[in-house]
């Protein structure tokens, strides 16, 4: 089913938590950036599977372990056509964003010696940072940062200096969390590639807002959770190129990633089973599947040019109140703004706006090294998703306005 139009208010019937109110307020949810709403399809897919078809996968002959075994594999066959990717085998299921990341970091990591290089930017939330220091500390490698400048892009005049032939992984952000910056991936994979740097990109802030082809990146890691894309928390994707997923060791051992055990050793199982030890979450991947199929039948480009609209509407409103600053100014920008009121503290602003039914992020999004850049503890961000409108940006800057009055 292809929606051809984008109908903001029929969609939004689709989510029961954006019918809620706070007392006399309306509820407005501008902290998309962090979780997602739930449609209905996804909280009813899972009360079925508890309901119904409970039962562990790829363990039983019995009925119901198939029927789960057949709709969770059916939820990787979902995935790999929403990414494009080539084969099935090359999605692999995780908690989420930082499960992926740590995944590749102490696999891949296994195969680095001494003086490798890695590269991420100054950009990254922690999950794309810390798993890398951990990793440089262990194994005495080299961890190098693309600089960023005020707008909050990165900056790549330095790229033969950044990118040489002893980086063996740069990590990326595909769109920042904290800035909302698009970031030109396409540009650090051909220049990686030219090194034979292998590249992963975090795909967290991006899946949800345009469309993703991992064949036509043609990067070789792209991580997302399940949770920021509509569906359950605690799922998400690590998809690796088959190649690269084949030549790395397993991550956990456990049952699912073996096909023999013995006293004397184990023979790992085949893609992308060696990456799955354990009983997966199976009612999240499922439900996550039902997610991706109801977020595949909406026009993303739609869905794109209405978040594009509101993001440009809420800029110019929020410009129009005295002593605004906002940080991540770049032409590239997607789905969230970040700002500061004068010298207003942004935990005091985000609780009165909160009083107000208002739902923010204050602080530093997980994102120090960002803030630091800028000199600043933190910042308030709205991240906005396909089901917020103009009123709601409305709403939330009378909100602001009068929270600025009670502040000051
Ligand atoms: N990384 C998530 C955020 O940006 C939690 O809010």
């Amino acid at each position: 089913m292809q929606v051809t139009h984008f109908d903001v208010e029929s969609l939004r019937k689709d989510f029961p938590l954006l019918n809620i109110s706070q007392g006399k307020n309306p509820y407005v949810y501008f902290d998309n950036g962090a979780t997602s709403q739930k449609p209905q399809v996804v909280i009813d897919r899972l009360k079925q599977y508890y309901d119904q078809e409970n039962a562990n996968v790829h363990r039983g002959v019995h009925q119901l372990s198939q029927i789960s075994t057949d709709n969770f594999e059916e939820s990787r066959r979902i995935v790999r056509r929403f990414l494009n990717a080539e084969y099935d085998h090359e999605i692999i299921f995780t908690a989420g964003t930082t499960n992926g990341i740590n995944l590749v970091a102490t696999s891949f990591g296994t195969m680095l010696s001494e003086g490798d290089e890695i590269l991420i930017s100054e950009l990254e939330h922690h999950s794309n940072i810390v798993p890398w220091q951990m990793l440089a500390h262990d194994k005495n490698l080299v961890l190098k940062y693309i600089p960023i400048n005020n707008k909050g892009e990165w900056i790549l005049d330095d790229i033969s200096d950044l990118i040489t032939d002893k980086t063996k992984l740069i990590a990326v952000s595909h769109v920042s969390n904290s800035l909302g910056t698009i970031n030109p991936v396409e540009k650090i994979i051909e220049e990686g590639k030219k090194f034979g740097a292998k590249i992963l990109v975090d795909g967290a802030q991006a899946i949800q807002h345009f469309k993703v082809d991992v064949q036509k990146l043609d990067c070789d890691f792209y991580v997302f959770s399940g949770h920021k894309v509509f569906g359950p928390t605690g799922t998400g994707i690590l998809y690796g190129k088959e190649s690269v997923l084949n030549a790395m060791p397993p991550y956990q051992g456990g049952g699912d990633m073996i096909k023999t055990v013995s006293m004397s050793g184990t023979v790992y199982n085949e893609l992308p089973h060696k990456f799955e030890a354990g009983t997966p979450n199976i009612a999240g991947v499922i439900g996550l599947g039902v997610a991706i199929e109801w977020f595949m039948s909406i026009d993303t480009e739609a869905v794109a040019a209405h978040e594009n609209d509101l993001l440009v509407y809420a800029h110019e409103k929020l410009s129009e109140i005295e002593g605004i600053k906002i940080y991540g100014t770049s032409d590239k920008k997607c789905s969230l703004i970040s700002f500061l009121v004068g010298d207003l503290h942004p935990y005091d602003v985000g609780t009165l706006l909160n009083q107000q039914g208002v739902a923010v992020r204050t602080g530093h999004h997980c994102t120090q090294p960002v803030m630091e850049y800028y000199g600043i503890p933190g910042t308030i961000r709205a991240s906005f998703s396909l089901y917020n409108t103009k009123e709601e940006v409305d709403y939330f800057i009378k909100a602001l306005k009068r929270a600025i009055r009670m502040l000051s």
